[in-house]
């Protein structure tokens, strides 16, 4: 592993202006707080469409404490953003050229990060038109604005997804395991990573693709079985194990990913320079394992077996050598100690809805 500390890729970053599309989202609030508490200057651009506030106040399908929990964790997002001189809060639609546009043209990015998408393969499986849309056609306008001012842009980075390897053959994957993508969440993304690869080729741009991997920390709504076992555990639900809960995933705690993203937007060489990086922890983990935690912190969680999906993905671990060659970049956060981290603030905060609700309904 190469040494390269983390002060130094701040230090790197002076100066830089760095454009998030689709930044209000998990992954995007939490790097605009990092950089912006580093003194960078960040745009966040988002239509708020996804897992936004509007979504959770008018979805009736929500249980209340459930409800304002959310309501909560994305509330706490604009409260901590608001906080910082450095950051720039723009509303506007990315499928739109023109709300593009107007944005580039008041900022002035020197960095863009893309992360506008339907984040869930699920989801996106129940609408693959939105799907491409918001993953692709949000991409041609960021590659062609960028297109346009290889000068003063060095660098567009995509957040795709190890959703692109498709079903692992292998335990372990790299950079350099061929792509097999199933379904569209991941076709689109692997499609995004052409088209990223294809503008650094034939025009210049400097490009860096993150491929990260079962994501989990504060301030997420997006549903996935790292926040579903803890809420649903909090809230009597039982626990779904698939075939016992021996599938795996590189369960990543969000501060690792932030890490890792600073690094490859830091180190980026410039102009031509086309990257691709798997940020992950680096070590998948079995569901079982993520049952056992939250069983040790909820006594009372309640597992049951059901049968192993069919079209269930097989997936396992995503290397890091690459990223620790090229940025010195070494997860810290493991299942025991990142998991436990968030699962405290997440009964924490279960606690506190729980009592606004109560009394709310008095
Ligand atoms: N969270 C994960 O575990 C994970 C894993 C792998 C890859 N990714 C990828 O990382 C990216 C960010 O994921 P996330 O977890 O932060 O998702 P998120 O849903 O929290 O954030 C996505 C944001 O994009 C915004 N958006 C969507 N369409 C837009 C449009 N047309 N114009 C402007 N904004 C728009 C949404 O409003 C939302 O705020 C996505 O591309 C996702 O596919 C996420």
């Amino acid at each position: 592993m190469t040494e390269i500390s983390y002060q130094s890729c701040i230090d790197k970053l002076a100066g830089e202006r760095v454009m998030l599309v689709g930044g209000a989202g998990f992954i995007g609030h939490n790097l605009a707080l990092e950089l912006t508490s580093k003194g960078i200057e960040t745009m966040i651009f988002d239509n708020l469409m996804f897992n936004s506030l509007i979504e959770n106040v008018y979805n009736n399908q929500r249980e209340a404490v459930q409800a304002e929990l959310y309501r909560g964790f994305l509330l706490e997002r604009f409260e901590i953003l608001r906080k910082s001189p450095k950051l720039t809060m723009k509303n506007g639609d990315a499928r739109i050229m023109t709300d593009l546009a107007r944005a580039f043209h008041e900022f002035k990015p020197t960095k863009v990060v893309h992360l506008s998408a339907i984040a869930s393969a699920v989801r996106a499986r129940h609408d693959p038109g939105l799907c491409f849309d918001l993953q692709l056609v949000t991409l041609r306008n960021v590659l062609e604005l960028c297109r346009e001012r290889v000068g003063e842009i060095n660098q567009i980075m995509l957040l795709s997804s190890s959703t692109v390897y498709g079903d692992f053959e292998t335990p372990t994957v790299t950079e350099d395991t061929r792509p097999q993508p199933k379904g569209i969440y991941a076709n689109t993304k692997y499609m995004a990573e052409r088209l990223v690869r294809t503008y650094c080729h034939q025009h210049g741009l400097g490009t860096t693709i993150i491929r990260p991997s079962a994501l989990y920390g504060e301030r997420c709504v997006s549903q996935r079985v790292s926040q579903m076992f803890i809420e649903n555990a909090l809230a009597g639900k039982p626990l779904r194990l698939e075939g016992g809960g021996d599938g795996r995933l590189d369960f990543t705690y969000i501060a690792d990913l932030v890490d890792g993203m600073v690094r490859a937007l830091a180190l980026h060489e410039g102009s031509g320079i086309s990257e691709t990086f798997n940020i992950t922890y680096g070590n998948a983990r079995t569901i079982k394992d993520l049952f056992d935690i939250v069983k040790e912190m909820v006594p009372n969680a309640i597992g049951v077996e059901t049968a192993r999906a069919e079209d269930k993905p097989v997936r396992g671990t995503l290397s890091t050598a690459h990223a620790e060659e090229k940025l010195g970049f070494k997860a810290s956060w493991s299942l025991e100690t990142g998991y436990r981290r968030y699962a405290e603030w997440y009964i924490e905060r279960w606690d506190q809805a729980r009592q606004r609700t109560l009394t709310n309904s008095q």
